[in-house]
């Protein structure tokens, strides 16, 4: 009976043979007609007998299997047997770029269902997150990859590598063997070539080892392609399947198998009959048109003519869509009315020209432009970006901090996204910086006391709002005379608020990494690293000292010693010479009431201890008169510390950050 059964086999389906016993299971196809396999999707045995595992379509995907599952281990809970396959293969690009998407892979899986597999860099074989074979990514495989894809780790777009449960390899090498010197020689998969491809596995050892070269050259011996250390005995269920897989992506080809060979538990993987073996096809050029005898004249014009038109509008078409390229994903969806496309934008600053370049600041540059449609004048910054993962979270709060409405900030209209790039709209607000009305001209400030005063408010104001009258409390983490825009009516507002997030999220949470500019820079915030409300309070301090001296913060002395204007400030309080710090430049065309007061509360704003200094309702407070400054904080010892500290947190600072200084 036994014999009659084999004779069966070898006649009714001449090209297999099979063994199969309880403790091992051999099985070698020399080509493929009429063998017995399980089937799926694009795959199919052409009359050659060679399996065509997927066509010429975009995004198909094949698979061809044993039909039967395979005991892979010893008992049921038993370690995973050693094993060896063998296959050979061919690849044959849809067009003659030899563009090809997206490969082979050879797998052991624990079902037939690939319904939750996804084409393209998944193969057809594996799931969105983990196996979509059976769920659980129970599946080992050895890709054959053509394309490069860069959020899977690609190392190429021509190399194999040894899959654990995901397409995201454990081991890659570009695809090729080592000779027998051991010298590296390379293979192109889509080479319309037929390779072998050698997978064993050792129980004991639990090593995994891939070998491929040209189909006909006898088996690289020096050296395995891969070789890794992976015990499948925690992985594989039992019984499971064994078999290939292909998928095709935006770009195409065929992918084929031309033999295969399998063993478990016993000799190794039988020889593949390379002779016996299908040929695989030559590319399929398009048919000659009607013949004619004008055509040999015509058809070399006629298609130059054509590749030249066509040629002249991809390029220009490319050219346009690179010119106007964005990124866009779904989460964006609940944002759109907050999007502008680049399209846009690039029109309103006629090209990001130069001329219109109103600045360029640590985070980016900033144009000016005028939007088409609705002729309002916007700035655009342009910050370069990179960090992907932590976008989503950051577009979501600038979206959110956008509708933060107050007569002192500057509105945030939308934003855009390319890549490495993104685009923040401001409304445009005609007088520029403070920084650039303070340390204008020859260095002097062409604001008088009144426009000063209003100026302090109005940023006091704005941080008061953004502190304690929104939703959340926004801490601006950047208050700094660069970063208040005048209108027309010379009020001060704040721009850039929540920019100094961006840092964060792109930042790795184990390195400190300090947010800020030198010299409006809480002490706190560079020995701790941890930033609250205060910190802004004291970098208003500091800017509002600044816009009533007309001086910088740091300053050099007669004997060209550093020293800040906190210190220079509180020196002439100590000496009760006060107002001999007020701005020259205002030659005492100002209210000495006033002054005096903006002085005092800068001094005690930028109070290093963090206790001591006011809140923004507080400082509100003070500045209209509403409640008595408290002036016995500038007697508290602390002060005495304070020029230490500053030098402290300057060195600090410029360690952890050093390129923004
Ligand atoms: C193919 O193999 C399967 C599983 O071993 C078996 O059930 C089926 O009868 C086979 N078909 C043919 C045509 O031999
Ligand atoms: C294949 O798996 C999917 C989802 O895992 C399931 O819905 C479907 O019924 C399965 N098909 C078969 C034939 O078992
Ligand atoms: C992957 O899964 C996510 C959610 O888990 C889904 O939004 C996305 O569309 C899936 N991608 C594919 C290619 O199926
Ligand atoms: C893998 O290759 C190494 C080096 O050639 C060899 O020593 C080892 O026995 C191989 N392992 C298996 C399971 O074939
Ligand atoms: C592999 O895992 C099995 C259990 O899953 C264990 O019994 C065996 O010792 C492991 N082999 C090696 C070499 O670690």
């Amino acid at each position: 009976m036994s014999l009659f059964l084999t004779i069966l086999l070898f006649i009714g389906i001449n090209l297999a043979s099979i063994t199969a016993g309880d403790d091992h299971h051999r099985f070698v196809y020399n080509g493929f007609a009429g063998a017995n396999l399980s089937l799926g999707g694009t795959a199919k045995v052409t009359p050659d007998g060679l399996v065509e595992l997927t066509n010429d379509g975009v995004r198909v995907k094949g698979h061809a299997l044993y039909p039967s599952p395979l005991r892979f281990r010893e008992s049921p809970n038993g370690m995973v047997r050693s094993f060896s396959a063998s296959f050979v293969f061919g690849i044959v690009p849809t067009f003659s770029d030899l563009s090809s998407g997206h490969g082979i892979v050879f797998f052991v899986a624990p079902s037939k269902n690939f319904s939750d597999a996804i084409a393209a860099q998944y193969f057809g074989l594996f799931g969105n997150q983990t196996g979509g074979n059976g769920g659980g990514g129970q599946v080992f495989a050895v890709e054959l990859d053509t394309i490069q894809n860069r959020e899977l780790g690609d190392m190429n777009g021509n190399h194999v590598g040894i899959d654990i449960g995901r397409p995201n390899s454990l081991l890659s090498h570009p695809a090729g063997f080592y000779d027998d010197d051991g010298m590296f020689q390379s293979l192109t998969l889509t080479s319309m070539e037929a390779m072998q491809v050698w997978v064993d596995y050792g129980r004991d050892t639990t090593q995994i080892n891939v070998t491929m070269a040209p189909a006909g050259m006898p088996r690289p011996a020096v050296r395995p392609l891969l070789s890794a250390t992976y015990n499948l005995s925690g992985l594989l269920m039992e019984p499971a399947y064994v078999g290939f897989s292909s998928s095709t992506g935006a770009a195409s080809a065929r992918h084929y198998l031309l033999g295969w060979s399998f063993s478990i538990n016993g000799p190794p993987a039988p020889a593949i009959d390379i002779a016996k073996l299908p040929k695989l096809p030559r590319r399929v050029l398009p048919k000659a048109g009607p013949s004619s005898k004008m055509l040999p004249i015509i058809l070399p014009v006629a298609i130059a003519a054509f590749l030249l038109v066509v040629g002249t509008a991809i390029s220009l078409l490319v050219r346009r869509r690179m010119r106007y390229a964005e990124l866009r994903e779904d989460w964006e969806v609940e944002f759109g009315p907050h999007r502008f496309t680049y399209r846009d934008l690039f029109h309103a600053t006629e090209g990001f020209d130069d001329k219109n370049l109103l600045g360029i600041g640590g985070a980016g540059r900033v144009y000016k432009g005028i939007l088409v449609g609705s002729k309002q004048e916007i700035a655009v910054k342009k910050i370069p970006h990179n960090s992907k993962q932590s976008m989503k979270q950051f577009i979501a709060e600038i979206v959110s901090i956008g509708r933060l409405q107050h007569r002192n900030l500057v509105r945030l209209l939308g934003y855009c996204r390319r890549k490495g790039e993104l685009l923040l709209v401001y409304e445009y607000m005609p007088n520029g910086s403070l920084e650039n009305h303070l340390y204008g001209q020859d260095d002097t400030c062409n604001l008088d006391w009144k426009q000063r005063f209003q100026i302090i408010k109005g940023v006091a104001s704005g941080l008061l709002y953004l502190h304690e009258e929104w939703e959340k409390v926004v801490i601006h983490r950047d208050v700094k005379p660069s970063n208040i825009l005048l209108d027309n009516g010379m009020n001060g507002k704040i721009g850039d608020f929540g920019l100094s997030r961006l840092h964060d999220h792109g930042a790795d949470p184990e390195t400190t990494h300090v947010v800020g500019t030198i010299g409006y820079l809480a002490p706190e915030i560079a020995l701790t690293g941890k930033v609250t409300p205060l910190a802004d309070v004291f970098s208003f301090g500091i800017l509002a000292l600044e816009v009533t001296c007309g001086q910088k913060p740091m300053k050099q002395n007669a004997q060209g010693i550093q020293q800040t204007l906190v210190d220079w400030v509180l020196v002439h309080w100590h000496k009760g010479s006060l107002v001999d710090a007020v701005d020259a430049n205002l030659q005492d065309d100002y209210d000495i009431d006033e002054a005096s007061l903006v002085l005092k509360l800068g001094l005690i704003c930028s109070h290093p201890s963090e206790s001591l200094r006011p809140n923004m309702r507080q400082v509100m407070q003070y500045l209209n008169g509403d409640m008595p400054l408290p002036e016995t904080i500038l007697t508290h010892p602390g002060f005495g510390m304070f020029h230490l500290m500053q030098e402290r947190v300057s060195n600090l600072y410029v360690m952890s950050y050093p390129s923004q200084v």
